[in-house]
């Protein structure tokens, strides 16, 4: 039987260093917020309940966790002063006071860690048998972070760099802030920690001297790249930097064509299908699902959208929630708004904007049109500069063109208004009636020609220039 995982993750720090009327942990990487990626860890884990522990701004980092993770196992616990990392932990006893198992506690402000190494801490922990495990790392300069002390290969303690000994301080192994800890031990553990270092603070880190008295201490080596906090916003975006070519390398092993990963923003829960390519600046944010065999041109940018195989977008074009179908071309410069949801083989090309509308298979806007509310059938030609007036200035209306429906260039369509399958609304037509199926619906004044009527104004004209320039009017020379 799996022994039961709960997780805390540490929110309640301010984060001086950022400079920013913000909290650090909700600084966005990718399109998320730093404290997100942990979070998202220990859920994926199975770890429930999860406990953010929140303090500095607690409201709002409690609201966009929340906002993150709707249906998520969460309880919160607050940090009323930021007392330190043990005083933290100790905050979130109440929350998982029923808790028996093991508790997983990660910082909010270390993004990268990987699953992957959260799986080796639990087996290193299996295997350990004691009460506490911990991840370490080696950066290049441990400057500011606690030194993990060994006695014959064995985790003795943790001592923090202000509190070391210059012996200390040559040790280049530094703890992480990950640890795996017995919620048996875990509780009674933190109410011994004592204040009296150098910082004045509880420091979770004096649980590992404690743990290593009663037996092994299991530790696991990280990568200091995955292992690394955010202090700062130069540390922000190496962190942020070092996600986007973990997540970029990931597609491109999985075969997507990535013209130039260095501009290429893919957030992560983002699906792309193999031989997709993807041109250079293109963003792919929240759910976001594309095909197979589908080329994205540059400087696109797609947030919660699908799009199916096949589908050509060409570049500067925008999709927000919309539903794309295969072999579709889009663009350049085309703007898909919520709501559109897009059969196959549609094309709408540039400066087409459409909220709301379907478009059934093989229909087609290719150049400058609106479409509003809109329900529209199959092989229907859709004219340039059409618009569906769907506002009036109150409530919203719907239009709909029935299949194989051809409307001519320049025509408003004043919703709610129907045209029937077949039918064909002539240029410039004002649509404020229903057009019957099979009929032409025209509205435009009849063309009068005036013959000869430039040589007459032009006569006009010759005629007041011999009269002399005009008399200043006397208001103004006045
Ligand atoms: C901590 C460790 C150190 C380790 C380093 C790794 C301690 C005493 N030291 O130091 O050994 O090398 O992390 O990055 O734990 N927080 C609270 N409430 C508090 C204090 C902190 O929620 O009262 C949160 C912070 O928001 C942050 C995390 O705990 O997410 C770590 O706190 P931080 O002050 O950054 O600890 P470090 O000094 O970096
Ligand atoms: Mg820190």
């Amino acid at each position: 039987m799996t022994v039961p995982l709960a997780a805390v993750v540490l929110c309640a720090g301010k984060g001086t260093r950022m400079k920013s009327e913000k909290a650090k942990v909700l600084h966005p990487i990718l399109g998320k917020p730093i404290c997100a990626y942990p979070l998202m860890r220990a859920l994926e884990l199975g770890a429930s309940p999860v406990v953010p522990v929140v303090g500095h701004q607690a409201d709002e980092v409690e609201r966009s966790i929340r906002a993150h993770f709707p249906t998520a196992p969460l309880r919160f616990a607050l940090q009323k002063e930021q007392r330190g990392t043990a005083d933290a932990v100790r905050s979130a006893e109440s929350a998982l006071k029923d808790f028996n198992g093991r508790v997983l506690i990660l910082s909010g402000d270390v993004p990268l860690v990987r699953r992957e190494t959260l799986e080796a801490l639990s087996a290193a922990h299996e295997k350990s048998g004691g009460v506490l495990s911990l991840v370490s790392m080696s950066p290049a300069d441990p400057t500011g972070y606690g030194r993990v002390i060994r006695e014959m290969g064995n985790v003795v303690r943790i001592v923090e760099h202000k509190d070391a000994t210059p012996e200390q301080r040559q040790v280049r192994e530094c703890n992480a802030g990950i640890y795996l800890v017995e919620s048996s031990f875990l509780w009674k553990a933190l109410a011994n920690i004592r204040s009296a270092n150098a910082q004045g603070e509880f420091y979770l880190t004096d649980l590992v001297e404690m743990a290593a008295a009663q037996g092994p201490v299991g530790s696991i080596e990280a990568e200091f790249g995955e292992a690394a906090g955010v202090n700062d916003r130069v540390e922000l975006v190496a962190r942020a930097k070092e996600l986007q070519a973990r997540i970029n390398t990931w597609h491109m092993r999985n075969g997507v064509t990535l013209t130039d990963p260095a501009t290429t923003y893919i957030e992560e829960g983002v699906a792309i299908g193999s031989d997709t390519e993807l041109a250079p600046m293109v963003t792919l944010s929240g759910a976001t699902v594309v095909g197979r065999n589908v080329t994205i041109g540059q400087g696109s940018v797609l947030h919660a959208s699908s799009v199916a195989d096949g589908t050509t977008i060409k570049p500067y074009t925008v999709l927000e929630e919309a539903r794309v179908g295969e072999r579709c071309i889009l663009g350049p410069f085309a703007r898909l708004r919520p709501g559109t949801d897009l059969a196959e083989e549609v094309h709408l090309g540039n400066f087409v904007e459409t909220k709301k509308a379907r478009l059934g298979r093989g229909s087609k806007a290719n150049h400058l049109a609106y479409l509003g509310d809109a329900k529209i059938g199959a092989k229907v030609n859709v004219g340039a500069g059409t618009i569906t007036c769907n506002y009036d200035g109150v409530n919203k209306h719907v239009t709909e063109l029935g299949d194989g429906v051809f409307i001519g260039s320049d025509s408003q369509l004043v919703a709610p208004v129907k045209v029937g399958d077949g039918a064909y609304v002539g240029a410039g037509t004002t649509v404020t009636k229903d057009v019957p199926p099979g009929s032409l619906a025209v509205s435009r004044t009849p063309q009068l020609n005036m013959e000869g009527w430039v040589e007459r104004k032009k006569a006009r004209m010759a005629k007041s220039a011999e009269a002399g320039p005009s008399k200043p009017d006397k208001a103004s020379a006045g």
